[in-house]
């Protein structure tokens, strides 16, 4: 699989990577190695030029952009670097978003739209601001609220780009317990991206970017 933003600028190219349902992953590389665009790819937000990139024994080439959209929305949680909350809906509203927005995802709960988001947001220590505007939110408590977004409704594979950098360490550890917990119920596959190394003996593989991806995208300084 190959990669570009613009035309002559390679970013990645992975000649073969497979993870197999229910690993555990541990993505590292140093800033700028792709980690970001790779986790881009396999959730379909951006699209391989050559080769294929196939979740869940599907091609995402083959879909169309809205196919891919309610795949996405259905099958996937994605924890983004920079969160992606709807500015103009509360607390409640994002966490339950991929709720509403598929049906599929809606069947696979146990209680209710409000309960559930009630649940997951108690065990993030984010139920006091169901109702506020999330734009009036510290940067940590918005990242939990992106936590809860992709974690409700049990996800088969959850992608989780950078997902603790915000939070101090009582909310990592009550965050990696509920995830480690959502992987277990849903028995999903999940990919976390980190630079906090001292997470990585928790889970079943540590992937080295650079160690896969055909191209150098960064240069240490001396
Ligand atoms: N939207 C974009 N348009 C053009 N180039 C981009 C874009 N996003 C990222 N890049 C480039 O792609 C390369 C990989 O970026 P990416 O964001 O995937 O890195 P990363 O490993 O996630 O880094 P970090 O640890 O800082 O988040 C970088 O050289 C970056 O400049
Ligand atoms: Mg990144």
């Amino acid at each position: 699989m190959q990669f570009s933003y613009r035309p002559g600028k390679k970013i990645l190219d992975i000649p073969d990577l497979t993870i197999d349902a229910g690993e555990r992953v541990f993505l590292f590389g140093p800033s700028g190695s792709g980690k970001t665009t790779l986790l881009g790819l396999l959730t379909g937000v951006l699209n391989a030029q050559q080769g294929s990139v196939q979740v869940l024994g599907r091609d995402l080439a083959k879909m169309s952009g809205s196919q891919r959209d309610a795949f996405r929305g259905s099958h996937l949680g994605y924890i983004f670097q920079l969160f992606n909350l709807i500015p103009y809906l509360t607390v409640e509203e994002n966490i339950t978003l991929p709720l509403r927005l598929h049906a599929d995802r809606r069947k696979r709960l146990d209680a209710g739209l409000h309960d559930e988001a009630k649940a997951i947001a108690a065990r993030l220590g984010i139920d006091n601001l169901l109702h506020e505007n999330v734009v009036n939110l510290s940067v940590g408590q918005q990242q939990r609220v992106a936590a809860a977004r992709s974690l409700i409704g049990a996800p088969e594979v959850i992608v989780a780009d950078e997902p603790t950098s915000s939070l101090d360490f009582d909310h990592r550890e009550r965050f990696i317990e509920l995830l480690f917990d959502c992987v277990k119920q849903a028995n999903a596959t999940l990919l976390f991206v980190s630079h906090d190394r001292s997470l990585m003996p928790m889970f079943s593989r540590q992937l080295s970017l650079p160690d896969v991806n055909r191209v150098a995208n960064t240069t240490v300084a001396a």
